[in-house]
């Protein structure tokens, strides 16, 4: 079996959690895999300290990447065992409940064991009140709308036979928190799923990674999953970009011609610019911020971003003018341009700019 631990700032976490570990899976044949997003603490040094005395621990480190869900499906993908786990490193899942978890999934009774905290015998009395509410919000909010018989499908925490993971793994997003959700919701019931009990403990060392951007992955999951993959949060907050970026490109326009004053043509020109350099820069903040450009990567990244949104518009105007010349309705030709030009910017965007 392997257990797979994601981590971000964890250093003083991973050396407890796999002495826990040891005693937990005594005479089970097991191995650690810690996949870390390049903590700037120094987390996967430890880890591989720990590797150094100990042969079932690894450690996966990620650059330029950040996201647990993505850090989980790589860490699980990595696996050559039949079963793998998924645990917090920060000791607030309960390490005692895993031998039985790999029990239940032995004996063939399922296919999914989930920790949970919201069946009879489990608890999360660790959170404070507004992180209960949020969390009974998101878990009824995923039931319902993607009709999730799971008392707790936001667990962080469960097993599940490799071989089935692996079948799910291309349709799972990487973005966000939410991985056991995304693989019961890609699933479509065809996991037998059973739900052990387990108290959701407190944090040992350090603080939690789950902010507000994480509770925008789990709308765009939601969304994703609903559409049966057809609309991402990602293309979403493209377009929502984009209509800021019109914004902008006005409000650069009227300023330029008014205030400066310059004339019609260059003043275009600057707003158009200055439209491109909002966008790229709300872009790698928001919507590819799991993927951020960072550095000296960020002025050939907003290079080629001109390059993509020139083509774009050449694409946008092109598309107008033959629904124009075929319809003389304007907004339709407006529309179909418009339409044209964000699927072309984000396809080449993800492509180039801001590729894996
Ligand atoms: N590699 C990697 N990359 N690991 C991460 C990242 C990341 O970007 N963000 C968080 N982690 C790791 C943390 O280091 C920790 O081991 C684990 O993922 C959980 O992160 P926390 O920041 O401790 O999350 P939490 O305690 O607020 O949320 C947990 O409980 C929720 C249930 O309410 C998680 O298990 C959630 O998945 C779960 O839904
Ligand atoms: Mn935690």
């Amino acid at each position: 079996m392997s257990v797979i631990v994601p981590t971000f700032n964890e250093r003083d976490n991973v050396t407890p959690l796999f002495q826990r570990l040891q005693v937990a899976l005594a005479g089970i044949a097991w191995e650690a895999v810690f996949v870390d997003d390049n903590s700037p603490d120094g987390t996967s040094d430890v880890v591989r300290a720990l590797a150094a005395g100990d042969s079932r621990v690894r450690c996966i480190r990620r650059i330029g990447r950040r996201g647990l869900s993505g850090a989980c499906i790589e860490g699980i993908l990595a696996s050559s065992a039949p079963y793998v786990a998924v645990i917090d490193a920060d000791l607030q899942h309960d390490e005692t409940q895993l031998a039985k978890m790999l029990g239940l999934l032995q004996a063939g009774q399922a296919d999914l064991v989930i920790g949970s905290r919201y069946i009879e015998g489990g608890s999360a009395d660790s959170f404070n009140k507004h992180r209960a509410g949020a969390s009974a919000l998101a878990t009824e909010v995923a039931k319902r709308v993607l009709r999730i018989d799971v008392a707790d499908p936001m667990s962080g925490f469960f097993m599940i036979r490799r071989e089935r993971f692996e079948q799910l793994a291309p349709q799972l997003s990487t973005q966000g928190f939410k991985i056991l959700l995304d693989v019961i919701a890609t699933a479509h019931g065809a996991l037998r799923i059973v739900e052990i009990p387990y108290t959701f403990a407190s944090r040992l060392h350090g603080e939690s990674k789950l902010d507000s951007m994480v509770m925008l992955d789990f709308l765009g999951l939601v969304l994703a999953k609903f559409t049966n993959d057809i609309v991402s949060l990602r293309f979403l907050l493209f377009a929502m970009v984009g209509s800021i970026g019109l914004v902008v490109h006005f409000v650069g326009l009227y300023v330029s011609l008014e205030v400066l004053p310059v004339p019609f043509a260059e003043s275009q020109g600057i707003a158009a610019l200055l439209a491109m350099t909002s966008n790229f820069l709300l872009n790698n903040f928001l919507t590819y911020r799991d993927q951020r450009l960072k550095g000296a990567r960020i002025l050939r990244g907003l290079l080629l971003f001109y390059l993509v949104c020139s083509v774009g518009l050449l694409a946008n105007v092109g598309v107008a003018f033959s629904v124009y010349n075929q319809q003389p309705i304007w907004w339709l030709a407006g529309a179909a341009g418009a339409l044209m030009g964000v699927v072309w910017n984000y396809a080449m965007s993800g492509l180039f700019v801001w590729r894996k």
